[in-house]
């Protein structure tokens, strides 16, 4: 059941689908304060409730501990004490005999202290009293977060290629690159289905535009990378670089399309191209005209695209510049011994800082609205004028989109990625529990930057991190410039990696099916352990395995050095190990805690009991995958059935019954 209240005059966000009556009375869940200081909402906690949800956050599954902060950052530390990152989730899920959903749908700054100042209390606060509530209650967690779901729309489906295995950097440059990266991968049969274009193909960053020195026919290079089976995936970033004669610039200027100052005039920004402007995406003309923008690659033969710096990211504005000069000439001024060393270094900080949030405004619907009531929306609308635009350009086709900023809302319209991680042990496992967060906000199409973004990557945490990759919907590897090499084939024995990401296309067969029905039943890709087994407590406290789909169970080791790890079965299942021979070891295991080894070039998952997997053969692309010839696999004790989702992999026509295959297995 759902309870919506509404605060003040809320912003319209378009976050839920569902047309609602508003209650009258106070919420039943929580004693909510309201006045001129802002929103509070208070509520008591009791000892063993967790507290699920809030989609990208640090920390673990349980939330509860921490003060978490909604409000859209270009963060590229994801440190425990990092309070906000790239999206804004203001969704909760309360664990306990009566389980309970709460959705603050709130685009400004929003805080949610999770039992951190005061143990046992709940409480979140805003500054203005201007927003929707909403509270779901259910028999249990899956069954709110699945209210939760339907309130909020289906999830975006991705094509079934975009499953496939992708290789992304920053510094790729030019065609021969990219050659380099595609012969690197297939002359060591290394499974790829993407290669991903960061910004160095734009002509100076600018949106919409390819360098014709590195790029002199983008249109035949995407053909040729086709005919490789390749498909080449550009960077789009949110802020227009200033400059006359710029067609994207020149519109947005003369069509009124871009955040303005306080005057009404565009306001000045910075970021990759220099000075920029950011286009007004609250605005639907906007949106309209900068979705059109993307047939320009799209009719080069394009087919997915990466949303970026949509915080939005600003490096300076003109008022921040202007500041931090004027300070560098006072430190100049005086004798160097006397130079206040904290405020110098905290000077490039305040260059971007959220208080220039304060400083321009958008059109809302013919509303003038400052950017600060609303900044959590910028990057969920810049992806849903980009997703409103496919089915416009591509009716036919689905398309690949992600997006690094988001709120609830935007899983409509694309995926995300998990933003600027580090090559750390604790992001593999950051990664893990993230997942299942963003699964119960709607992100299904998710994954992190395997093997770290930022710093150097090792060889052992690159195969452990692909060993949890091949679960992800997203499954690329993405490293920044200036860090070691990090494609598969620069390291030693590339096989195994070929070994380890093959498995991903061996179990395709059930993640795509997995995939396509929960985002089409409203369900969870991925769910924690205490999601399915809620009566166990052990199973409550795993915070380092996730259930995936309706079978399997994701036990990734995350520990240098380590020869494997323990496990905690919450049922008998099938330990299942995929050999880099390309055969499969199993063992059948009892409930409980076992001790499981697992080499580096290992795949460990397993299978509950009479549930089976249907597995492929491994191919080196999802266009040569065999779905004809599928093998099960599974520990039946009885005539056991699954339901496989199988189509094209691309149409927007998902659910239909031709789609469904009923698959069977007999001990
Ligand atoms: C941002 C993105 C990263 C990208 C870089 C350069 O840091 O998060 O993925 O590589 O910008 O475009």
């Amino acid at each position: 059941m759902i309870r919506k209240y509404r605060f003040g005059v809320p912003v319209e966000t378009e976050a839920v689908v569902q047309d609602l009556p508003c209650r009258k009375e106070m919420p039943e869940s929580g004693r909510v304060l309201t006045d001129e200081e802002g929103f509070t909402y208070i509520r008591a906690l009791e000892k063993e409730t967790a507290i699920y949800g809030l989609g990208e956050t640090v920390r673990g599954i349980n939330k509860r501990g921490w003060v978490y902060v909604s409000e859209n950052e270009d963060r590229s530390f994801h440190l425990e004490d990092a309070r906000s990152l790239y999206s804004a989730h203001n969704f909760l899920l309360l664990s306990g005999p009566e389980p309970l959903g709460l959705f603050f749908d709130y685009p400004g700054r929003i805080s949610f202290d999770a039992g951190f100042t005061k143990k046992d209390i709940l409480t979140v606060s805003c500054d203005h009293a201007d927003l929707y509530l909403y509270e779901i209650t259910g028999e249990s967690l899956k069954e709110i977060c699945r209210t939760f779901r339907k309130m909020t729309g289906r999830s975006y489906i991705a094509p079934k290629w975009a499953m496939g295995f992708g290789q992304s950097r920053w510094g790729y440059k030019n065609e021969e690159d990219f050659r380099q990266v595609v012969k690197g991968y297939r002359e060591n049969h290394i499974p790829l289905d993407a290669v991903y274009m960061d910004i160095d193909y734009m002509d100076a960053y600018k949106d919409f535009t390819v360098d014709r020195e590195k790029f002199p026919d983008l249109g035949s290079f995407v053909s040729e990378m086709k005919d490789q089976k390749v498909h080449l995936v550009p960077i789009i970033d949110a802020g227009i670089k200033q400059e006359e004669g710029y067609d994207v610039c020149m519109e947005g200027l003369e069509k009124g399309f871009f955040c303005t100052d306080r005057e009404g005039k565009p306001f000045d920004t910075a970021c990759w191209p220099g000075l920029t402007y950011h286009p007004d995406f609250l605005n639907a003309k906007a949106r309209e005209w900068f979705g059109n923008k993307y047939r320009v690659l799209m009719d080069l033969g394009i087919d997915g695209f990466w949303n970026d710096m949509n915080e939005p990211s600003i490096f300076f504005t003109k008022r921040t510049m202007e500041e931090a000069r004027k300070k560098m000439r006072e430190f100049l001024a005086k004798p160097a011994g006397d130079t206040p060393f904290f405020e110098l270094a905290e000077l490039a900080g305040q260059l971007s800082s959220s208080e220039v949030h304060k400083d321009f405004y958008h059109d809302m619907n013919g509303t003038r609205i400052r950017h600060d009531r609303v900044h959590n929306l910028y990057g969920y609308m810049m992806t849903r004028a980009a997703g409103e635009a496919f089915e416009r350009i591509s009716p036919d086709r689905r398309i690949l989109i992600f997006s690094r900023s988001s709120y609830i809302g935007m899983h409509r319209y694309g995926g995300i990625w998990q933003g600027d991680n580090k090559s750390w042990w604790s992001h593999l496992l950051l990664n893990i529990q993230m997942t299942a967060s963003l699964n119960m906000c709607g992100f299904l199409y998710t994954g992190a930057d395997l093997g770290g973004f930022g710093s150097d990557t090792g060889r052992d945490l690159l195969l452990r991190w692909l060993a949890f990759g091949v679960f992800t919907p997203l499954m690329r590897n993405h490293s920044a410039i200036h860090t070691r090499d990090q494609e598969c084939y620069q390291f030693e024995d590339p096989e195994d990696f070929a070994h380890v990401i093959g498995v991903r296309y061996r179990l395709l067969p059930y993640l795509y099916s997995e995939y396509v029905k929960a985002a089409l039943n409203d369900e969870m890709y991925f769910r924690p352990l205490a999601f399915d087994y809620p009566d166990d407590p052990m199973a409550c406290d795993v915070e380092d395995q996730l259930m995936l789909g309706e079978g399997l169970m994701a036990a990734p080791v995350y520990v240098q050095n380590a020869a494997g790890r323990y496990v905690y079965l919450p049922e008998d299942m099938l330990f299942v190990k995929f050999l880099p021979s390309g055969e499969m070891e199993t063992q059948r295991m009892e409930k409980g805690v076992h001790y499981i080894h697992v080499e580096l070039n290992e795949v460990p998952l397993f299978i509950r009991k009479d549930h089976f997997l249907p597995l492929a053969e491994a191919a080196e692309c999802v266009e040569d995958l065999d779905e004809d010839n599928l093998t099960m696999l599974g520990w039946i004790t009885k005539k056991t059935e699954y339901l496989l989702y199988h189509d094209d992999g691309y149409t927007r026509n998902l659910d239909v019954p031709e789609h469904y295959r009923l698959l069977s297995m007999e001990p």
